[in-house]
């Protein structure tokens, strides 16, 4: 035993390297197993046995224009295999390359043995404002366009879908002009909406999910500011027809939940998987995912921060993964960079004027020879995205896109992988760019790649 056990340990290993990720990391660059970044914007997950299925929206062309809705399959949601397109244009429809599909949602339908999407269906000016719907026999389809409508003759936009336990489903949506948000039945075959159950009037919401936790209804959902993140919102009620409780934050309200808008929340345990998009309207194919731990030991559901985290699907746990702070005022300033104060910053204080001949420099930064995920803390100061340089050991610099953190002193963090060497390394910021960076508060090492 005593020597297979290591043999059989760098096994794992190796087959773990060759998976590739074995964490999650938010605001990462994801990519499936074919190396390709993952395109499945404002998606949701279907869960068939062991697999799930992830439909997103394909934005690899940058624009919000219907490409495809793509479907991704894996069984441990880290790593994704892009199967066969859902969902394609079709000329002359309401689904063509010059309409809107977006936040599409698939249901399984047990009486009739079939899959179900729902999409938000629009024109280009989104004014239009139905559902669509489209069927197939099997997950990923590709599925056969039915027809697009206004539920009940009433818009909706951003929407999302909850089956229940009894497998009664709902559609859940922004309705009248996004005004008003609307809750109905669908009818058994998941074809139309029967009934129109619930109605949070005024309350402008937006990107709907719904948890069922110890038969309460947990609803969470964004409001409405464009492409921009918003704080957003939970809300609990015992029944789907209400009374739902007053709204309530699910992260504080300055991080603006993570930079992200919620698309799906997976049931995970007695917790949740939050899943959000990080809108980049500029850039949208490279708009990335926010998915955190959606906990309830509070007694309410809060998102948790995480850089680096994992799951155990069977356990219905998960585990946030602990790095080793850099504090960037410890770090050797160089050129116009300056030291900031203020108590938002971990240990009151934060390099800024990086950039634009600002360095700073953290020595004695301890690796394990491999790549490893590295977390920058930083403010943008202003409501605009950022960059910074980061260079290791004095080598070629890797640009780090960060985001607007909405003026003040906003504290995101944003992932970057770095070789390090094991032991020792130096990591400079802010070298070779012309543009002001973010200030940086600190930087997190953590041993996983
Ligand atoms: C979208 O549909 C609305 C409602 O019919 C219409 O007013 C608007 O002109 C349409 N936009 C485009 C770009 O076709
Ligand atoms: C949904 O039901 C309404 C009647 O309640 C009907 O007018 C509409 O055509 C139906 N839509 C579809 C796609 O069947
Ligand atoms: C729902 O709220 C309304 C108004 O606040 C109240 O009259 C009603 O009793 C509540 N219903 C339940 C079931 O709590
Ligand atoms: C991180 O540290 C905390 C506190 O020491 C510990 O409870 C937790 O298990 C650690 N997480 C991991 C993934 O090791
Ligand atoms: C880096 O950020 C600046 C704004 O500070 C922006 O003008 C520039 O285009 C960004 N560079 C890249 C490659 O995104
Ligand atoms: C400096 O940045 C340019 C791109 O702006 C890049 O081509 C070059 O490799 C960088 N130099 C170093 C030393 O990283």
């Amino acid at each position: 035993m005593a020597t297979i056990l290591p043999i059989l340990l760098s096994f794992l290993i190796g087959l773990t390297l060759v998976r590739g990720d074995t964490v999650i990391v938010p605001g990462a660059t994801w990519t499936d197993t074919s190396g390709n970044v993952i395109q499945a914007h404002g998606g949701g997950i279907l869960t068939v046995g062991n697999t799930f299925y992830w439909f997103g929206e394909d934005k690899a062309s940058n624009s919000d224009l219907f490409t495809a809705v793509s479907c991704y399959s894996s069984t441990d949601l880290l790593t994704w295999s892009r199967q066969n397109d859902a969902l394609t244009p079709i000329a002359g429809t309401m689904i063509s390359s010059s309409d809107i599909v977006e936040r599409p949602k698939v249901l399984y339908n047990q009486k009739n043995s079939e899959y179900v999407m729902w999409f938000h269906s629009d024109n280009s000016s989104y004014g239009a404002a139905m559902v669509g719907v489209a069927t197939s026999k099997t997950p990923c389809g590709p599925y056969t366009y039915q027809a697009s409508w206004k539920p009940f003759g009433a818009d909706s936009r951003d929407m999302g879908l909850f089956q229940d336990t009894s497998q009664t489903s709902y559609l859940l949506y922004a309705s009248d002009n996004n005004q008003n948000f609307k809750i109905s039945m669908l009818d058994s075959n998941y074809y139309n909406v029967t009934t129109e159950v619930g109605v949070l009037t005024g309350a402008t919401l937006e990107a709907p999910g719904i948890v069922k936790r110890n038969s309460i209804y947990y609803l969470f959902a964004s409001h409405t500011s464009g492409w921009a993140p918003n704080p957003n919102k939970w809300f609990q009620a015992p029944s789907l027809s209400g009374n739902w409780s007053a709204q309530a934050d699910i992260a504080p309200e300055p991080v603006r939940t993570y930079f992200s808008q919620n698309n799906y929340d997976l049931p995970l345990g007695s917790n949740a998987i939050y899943m959000g998009d990080r809108w980049r309207p500029t850039l949208l194919g490279s708009s990335r995912y926010i998915w955190l731990p959606l906990d309830w030991s509070t007694g309410s559901p809060q998102l948790v921060w995480a850089d680096v985290w994992s799951v155990d699907l069977a356990a219905g746990t998960y585990s946030i993964a602990n790095g080793t702070t850099y504090e960037a005022e410890s770090g050797t300033l160089g050129g116009t960079a300056t030291l900031l104060t203020d108590s938002s910053f971990s240990g009151g204080e934060a390099v800024g004027y990086l950039g634009n001949g600002g360095t700073v420099t953290l020595s004695n930064v301890q690796g394990n020879g491999k790549d490893q995920w590295v977390s920058l803390y930083y403010a943008n100061g202003d409501s605009t995205w950022r960059n910074v340089t980061v260079s290791v050991n004095g080598g070629p610099t890797t640009l780090v896109d960060q985001p607007d953190t909405g003026g003040g002193h906003v504290i995101l963090s944003v992932p970057v992988k770095l070789t390090l060497n094991s032991g020792s390394n130096s990591i400079t910021f802010g070298s070779n760019q012309s543009n002001y960076a973010g200030d940086l508060d600190k930087i997190v090492v953590y041993t996983q790649g």
